[in-house]
C-alpha cells in the first residue's frame, strides 16, 4: 500500500459546519485533521453569510412554526425540534462564551435582534449585515491554536475511501505529512470522516456562493452510495445584485423597511404576497422575476431606512462597486442555497458507516422545500456539534484498506477544457434547472449533463487535475438536481413546476 495519514476525525470543509465538527471532536479528545480546498476564511460560504443567526429568544415554538411554514409542507418537524432545542445552548457555548463573537448590541441593554422574511418576530443574532466574517475568523483562529486540530489548507478532497461499505477515509489532492501537492491522491484513513463542503453555487452563472462550491461533498458521497435526498430544492435569493458578478443584499435590509419596486417604480410585492417582501424567500425571487421580465428591472428602494447606518459594509460594497444605492439598488435573483444533499440522522450520520455529512451539503430534513432565513449557520453549528462529538465519542479508529488508485501520467488538461465544459454545465443549470421547471426542460437538460459528464469521466480516468475533479462533482451534482426535478411533479417551495397541472392530469403520472 502506499503511503498514508491517519487521523481520528477527518473534515472535509472549513465552514462554520466544518468548524464546530472538528471543535466538537476535539473536546472528546480525539485528534482531527480539517482538509479544506481553501486558502482563505474567504473561500468559504460562511465568511460570506450576512444576515445573521437566528435564535429562539423566548419561544422554540415560534422558531418552529417559522421554519416548517417555510420548508412548505416539507421539511421534518423532529428534526426541526433538534434545531431549535439545541439553539440557545449552541448559540451561547460557541459563539458567545467560546469565540465571544461580539452580536450587534451585545455591549448594551440587550441584542439588537433583527428582523427578516418569514420570522414572525426580530430574532436574528447578527453583526452588522456580516455575520458569517464575525464568526468564522475567530472560529478558525481557535482551531488553529488547538492542540488536538491541524488545519491542511488548499488541499481538496478528490475521493472518498471505502472499504466494503464503510467510509474510511478520504484520498485528498495534497499530502497531510510533506504539505507537497499529491499528484495521485494522498490517502488519509480516519475513524469517521465528516463532509462539511458547502453549497453548489458554480453549477449556475450567479451565486451568492465563493467559486469553489462545486457540490463536492454531495458528489463524493452519492458516488461512494450514499443517499442524496430533497436536491430538487435549490433556493434562489431575490435580491442579489442585478450583475454577472453579484453580491447578495441581505434580507435584513427588507427586514428593515426597504422594498422593492419594478421599472415603473411600482412596489408589486402587495400583489403577490401579504407579507409583500418579508413574503417566503422562493414567493420573493419569483415575484422579482416575474417583474424583471415584464418591465425590464427591479430594484430595491432603500429610503425608508437609514441603509448607509444600519448597514455600513453594504453601502460600502454599493459604494465599490459604483451602485448609487440612493437611486434603488438593481436586483435579481440568484443561486444561494441547496436546501438537500447527503441525507443524515439527527447527529449528522449518512447512510454509509463511518461517514457524516453537516451544513449545506447535508440534507438533515430542517428546510424542506425552502430554507427560512439566517438557519443556516444556526443548522451548521448544531449539526456540526453533534456530528464532531458523536464521531469522536464513537471512538473509531482509523482502519486502513487499499485506496483507490489514481493516475496522474497524462499531460495536463488541454487549456481551457474546465472552463468551457463549466459554461456548458452552467447554461443547462440556468436555462431548464432554475426557478421555473417543466418536465421536457429537466430531461433536456439530463440528456446534455449526461454527455458532458461522460467526457469528464473519460479524463478523470487519467488524471487528477482538481479543477477536474471539480468538473466532475458539478456534473454528478447537476444530474442529480435534474433527476430529483424531473422525478418531483409538484411545486414546492423553491422547486416550481410549471407543468404541474399538465403533470397531474396526465393519465400516466401516477396520480
Ligand atoms: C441574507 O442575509 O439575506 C441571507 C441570509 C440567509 O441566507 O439565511
Amino acid at each position: 500500500m502506499t503511503d498514508y495519514a491517519t487521523t481520528d476525525v477527518l473534515v472535509v470543509g472549513s465552514g462554520i459546519a466544518g468548524c464546530a465538527a472538528a471543535l466538537a471532536a476535539a473536546r472528546e479528545g480525539a485528534d482531527v485533521l480539517v482538509a479544506t480546498k481553501a486558502e482563505r476564511p474567504a473561500d468559504a460560504s460562511t465568511d460570506w453569510a450576512q444576515g445573521g443567526i437566528a435564535t429562539t429568544r423566548d419561544s422554540p415554538e415560534s422558531l418552529k412554526r417559522d421554519v416548517l411554514a417555510a420548508g412548505d409542507g416539507e421539511a421534518d418537524p423532529d428534526t426541526v425540534d433538534v434545531l431549535v432545542e439545541d439553539a440557545a445552548d449552541a448559540v451561547e457555548d460557541v459563539l458567545v462564551d467560546t469565540l465571544d463573537v461580539s452580536f450587534d448590541g451585545g455591549d448594551g441593554e440587550g441584542f439588537d435582534y433583527a428582523q427578516e422574511a418569514a420570522h414572525s418576530e426580530a430574532r436574528i443574532l447578527h453583526v452588522d449585515a456580516a455575520t458569517g466574517h464575525h464568526i468564522l475568523r475567530p472560529f478558525l483562529r481557535l482551531l488553529d491554536d488547538h492542540e488536538n486540530v491541524r488545519i491542511l489548507e488548499d488541499a481538496a478532497a478528490l475521493d472518498l475511501i471505502t472499504d466494503e461499505g464503510l467510509v474510511t477515509g478520504a484520498l485528498l489532492d495534497r499530502d497531510p505529512e510533506t504539505g507537497e501537492r499529491a499528484g495521485t491522491g494522498a490517502p488519509v484513513f480516519a475513524g469517521s470522516t465528516v463532509l462539511a463542503t458547502g453549497g453548489i453555487g458554480d453549477l449556475y452563472r450567479r451565486s451568492t456562493n465563493p467559486a469553489g462550491s462545486t457540490g463536492d461533498g454531495v458528489a463524493m458521497a452519492a458516488l461512494a452510495g450514499a443517499d442524496v435526498e430533497d436536491v430538487e430544492y435549490v433556493q434562489f435569493h431575490p435580491t442579489a445584485y442585478d450583475d454577472e458578478d453579484p453580491f447578495l443584499v441581505s434580507e435584513a435590509v427588507r427586514g428593515e423597511g426597504a422594498v422593492l419596486r419594478n421599472a415603473d417604480g411600482e412596489r408589486f410585492m402587495p400583489e403577490y404576497h401579504e407579507d409583500a417582501e418579508l413574503a417566503p424567500r422562493d414567493v420573493v425571487a419569483r415575484a422579482v422575476a416575474a417583474e424583471r421580465d415584464a418591465t425590464g428591472e427591479v430594484r430595491l428602494d432603500v429610503s425608508p431606512l437609514d441603509f448607509a447606518g444600519e448597514f455600513p459594509g453594504l453601502a460600502e460594497t454599493c459604494e465599490d462597486r459604483g451602485v448609487d444605492w440612493e437611486a434603488g439598488i438593481p436586483v435579481a435573483p440568484c443561486e444561494h442555497f441547496l436546501c438537500g444533499g447527503v441525507a443524515v440522522d439527527t447527529e449528522g450520520r449518512a447512510s454509509l458507516d463511518r461517514l457524516f455529512a453537516v451544513g449545506e451539503c447535508a440534507r438533515t430534513g430542517v428546510h424542506g422545500a425552502n430554507r427560512l432565513a439566517s438557519t443556516s449557520l444556526l443548522e451548521g453549528l448544531v449539526w456540526g456539534l453533534r456530528a464532531g462529538e458523536t464521531a469522536a465519542s464513537d471512538g473509531r479508529e482509523a482502519e486502513p484498506s487499499e485506496p483507490p488508485e489514481l493516475r496522474d501520467r497524462d499531460p495536463d488538461l488541454p487549456s481551457g477544457f474546465a472552463d468551457e465544459k463549466f459554461r456548458r454545465l452552467r447554461r443547462v443549470m440556468d436555462e431548464y434547472v432554475g426557478l421555473h421547471r417543466s418536465g421536457s426542460d429537466l430531461e433536456r437538460a439530463q440528456g446534455v449533463l449526461r454527455r458532458l459528464k461522460g467526457e469528464v469521466d473519460a479524463y478523470v480516468r487519467t488524471r487528477t487535475s482538481r479543477d477536474l475533479y471539480q468538473l466532475r462533482n458539478a456534473a454528478v451534482v447537476g444530474l442529480l438536481v435534474a433527476r430529483a426535478a424531473s422525478e418531483n411533479p409538484e411545486s414546492a417551495g423553491c422547486h416550481h413546476r410549471t407543468d404541474e397541472a399538465a403533470v397531474e392530469e396526465a393519465p400516466d403520472a401516477g396520480h
